[in-house]
């Protein structure tokens, strides 16, 4: 009814909007006054954690994109290698596992096959596992040593879009408990994001007042068959993410690619008028990257390709190459995500609409797939 999805035509709308809401619970609790991770729910003893040599994710979806972005931020803070696999690929290649792997399920709906049928065997295997999950009570987290919940509340559209966000806190928060249990090196870095973090629902919140001009292009976009997506670093899994929730919903084709590989293939497929959405990083710290992704999009400007730009506020070197620009916030590179999807959220569910199509019940698909 009209009541349940908060005057929202669709829930996935009352979802997008919920956003801020989401990603501020998420964080609640979890940071002290001093800027410490407070992850008590993590009753894996720290020894454990200190003695961890690998750290391997399995999702399936929308999860397994936060994993990709969650790796970066693994990685960059702890030293601790981390592979992302997808939850029905990774046990049936007899994937290398001990009592020193950490395994993290990340799953909104706690109930997903695959991704329980993986942490089953990594289990067997003698890793702990610990969930991301958000869902109180389902199986995953039940079947798992601990558990870290997200608070998005209920997500009732098929495409996550919330949820999302908050695994990505989630994984951060993860990330930086990891680091301050081993004793990081990133002391300063550490708490310029935590302090960022606390500020981060405010600034989902200015994306999506400024949602109106994306939402007439999806419209004038309705009747194209393809739009591709690329990035690079976290802007990478956030083009996947682009374009998975266009198939979805737009049922369309769509495809998401990391920037530097299009000379490697992709940019064949580069013609006039093509929609490209661009995922830019930071135009800070990173200048490499961000040096690279310029060249990219002029690269495929030149070749006919319409570019559909994000990139944070500030960011001048991309406004001539730009046919549209998106602006976000500028955040710490690694935390980039959080406002860089909500825009292709945006987008997918607005082409959608104008296509015609059912936004929160998309053919085929279901909201929690219970068979492997
Ligand atoms: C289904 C949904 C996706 C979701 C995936 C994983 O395929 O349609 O939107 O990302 O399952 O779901 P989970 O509940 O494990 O996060």
């Amino acid at each position: 009814s009209a009541a349940e999805k908060g005057g929202y035509d669709y829930f996935m709308l009352k979802e997008i909007a919920e956003q801020p809401k989401a990603v501020a619970d998420t964080l609640l609790g979890r940071i002290d006054g001093s800027g410490r991770l407070t992850l008590d729910e993590v009753r894996i003893p720290d020894a454990v954690l200190r003695e961890a040599d690998k750290i391997v994710i399995i999702a399936c979806g929308t999860a397994f994109h936060a994993g990709l972005i969650a790796k970066y931020a693994i990685e960059h803070w702890t030293r601790i290698p981390c592979e992302v696999e997808l939850a029905s690929e990774f046990r049936y290649r007899d994937p290398i596992l001990g009592q020193r792997t950490l395994v993290i399920a990340i799953s909104q709906s706690g109930e997903t096959m695959d991704t329980l049928m993986a942490l089953r065997h990594a289990r067997e295997q003698g890793a702990k596992v610990l969930a991301v999950c958000n869902t109180n009570g389902s199986t995953i987290p039940r079947e798992s040593d601990a558990v870290l919940y997200t608070h998005a509340g209920p997500e009732v559209a098929v495409a996550s879009t919330k949820a999302f966000l908050t695994q990505l806190v989630a994984c951060y928060l993860l990330a930086l408990y990891l680091g301050q249990v081993r004793g990081t090196k990133w002391g300063d870095e550490i708490h310029a994001v935590v302090r960022e973090l606390a500020r981060i629902g405010d600034e989902v919140e200015r994306v999506l007042e400024t949602m109106e001009p994306v939402r007439a292009l999806a419209r004038s976009l309705a009747h194209k068959d393809t739009v591709l997506f690329l990035g690079r670093h976290v802007g990478y899994p956030v083009a996947l993410e682009g374009a998975l929730k266009l198939k979805e919903l737009a049922y369309m084709h769509a495809e998401g690619f990391a920037a530097g590989e299009l000379k490697h293939g992709p940019i064949a497929l580069i013609e006039e008028d093509l929609p490209v959405v661009v995922v830019v990083p930071s135009p800070k710290g990173r200048s490499v990257l961000h040096d690279k992704i310029v060249s990219n999009i002029q690269e495929i400007r030149a070749r006919g390709a319409r570019t559909i730009v994000i990139a944070e506020e500030g960011d001048e070197a991309v406004v001539p190459y730009a046919d549209h620009l998106v602006r976000i916030p500028a955040t710490p590179t690694l935390l980039q995500p959080l406002v860089s999807t909500v825009p292709l959220q945006v987008f997918a569910c607005e082409l959608a609409t104008a296509r015609g199509n059912e936004v929160d019940q998309p053919r085929n698909l279901a909201k929690s797939v219970t068979v492997e």
